[in-house]
């Protein structure tokens, strides 16, 4: 790393990383920076054990001038092989602390302000899950669309570890989720560009090209399909699918910014291109 870079610096971000497969570890070693000021996203899935996370963000930490992190399903899993397993919200409070003690932002923390060359903008870290409205094909109802998942067995593994305690189901806690982040939003200057980073997209759209159409189910929800354009927004940063590419939605850049499994990420190139430069 050369810390003295001349250029201007950037916002970077990643996600998926998956530090528990041992082969994705050399790549959030060797996941640096030539110029100290750049910042980093974390959009989610950077692995299941608290430890293996506090490994990871630590690291990033230590190497970027500000790390945002916001939570994917595989954080948020109940790790039996943790020393305090926590369920649901108790589960998210672990990661927020965690995050907290290496000063990496959060979606509860307050929004923070890229001092871009053209201007700030506003990254805002979005905690929102989702809530079955990506329907699987000709079905209309959750139900129904869980039964179409089970019947082809393309199942997420969230339907047995990823608990919504204290809230009744998933679904609810994420209407709470998007609830509480659309007052947030609003409440934002209009004037001032963001990047709205999730883990899980923002609309349907990129969810089109899943080999198996049944898993939209678990990638988001209509509730926030018009964010982009209702809001000021420069760039939607998401991750989850693995993948990786760019689109654009009403005008409005989506950034899929995972790396995935080592097989998924072999198979493509042997050097992914991590992170990508999103301002
Ligand atoms: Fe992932
Ligand atoms: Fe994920």
């Amino acid at each position: 790393m050369t810390p003295n870079s001349d250029r201007q610096p950037r916002l970077l971000a990643t996600s998926d990383l998956h530090v528990g497969h041992r082969g994705n570890r050399p790549m959030l070693e060797g996941l640096t920076s030539d110029n100290e000021q750049d910042w980093l996203i974390v959009a989610g899935d950077v692995a299941e054990k608290l430890d293996d996370i506090e490994w990871a963000l630590g690291l990033l930490a230590q190497r970027f001038a500000q790390v945002i992190w916001v939570p994917g399903n595989h954080e948020l899993w109940t790790s039996r092989s943790d020393p305090e397993p926590a369920r649901g919200v108790a589960r998210y409070t672990q990661l927020i602390e965690l995050c907290r003690r290496l000063g990496v932002a959060t979606p509860e923390d307050e929004y923070l302000l890229w001092p871009g060359p053209d201007g700030p903008v506003l990254v805002a870290a979005l905690f929102l899950l989702y809530d079955y409205t990506f329907r699987a094909p000709g079905t209309h109802t959750k139900e129904e669309s869980l039964a179409y998942a089970r019947e082809t067995g393309v199942v997420c593994s969230d339907e047995f570890l990823l608990d919504s305690d204290p809230f009744p189901t998933r679904d609810d806690w994420c209407r709470a989720r998007v609830a509480e982040t659309q007052r947030r939003l609003e409440a934002c200057d209009p004037e001032v560009p963001m990047v709205l980073v999730s883990h899980w997209p923002l609309s349907r759209e990129p969810t089109r090209v899943l080999r198996y159409p049944e898993f939209a189910q678990w990638c988001g929800t209509e509730l926030t399909a018009d964010w982009h354009t209702r809001f000021n927004v420069t760039a939607s940063v998401y991750g989850h699918l693995h993948i990786p590419r760019t689109t654009y939605e009403d005008g409005v850049r989506f950034e899929e910014v995972s790396l995935g499994y080592p097989r998924e990420w072999q198979a493509r190139s042997r050097n992914p291109v991590v992170p990508r430069v999103i301002l």
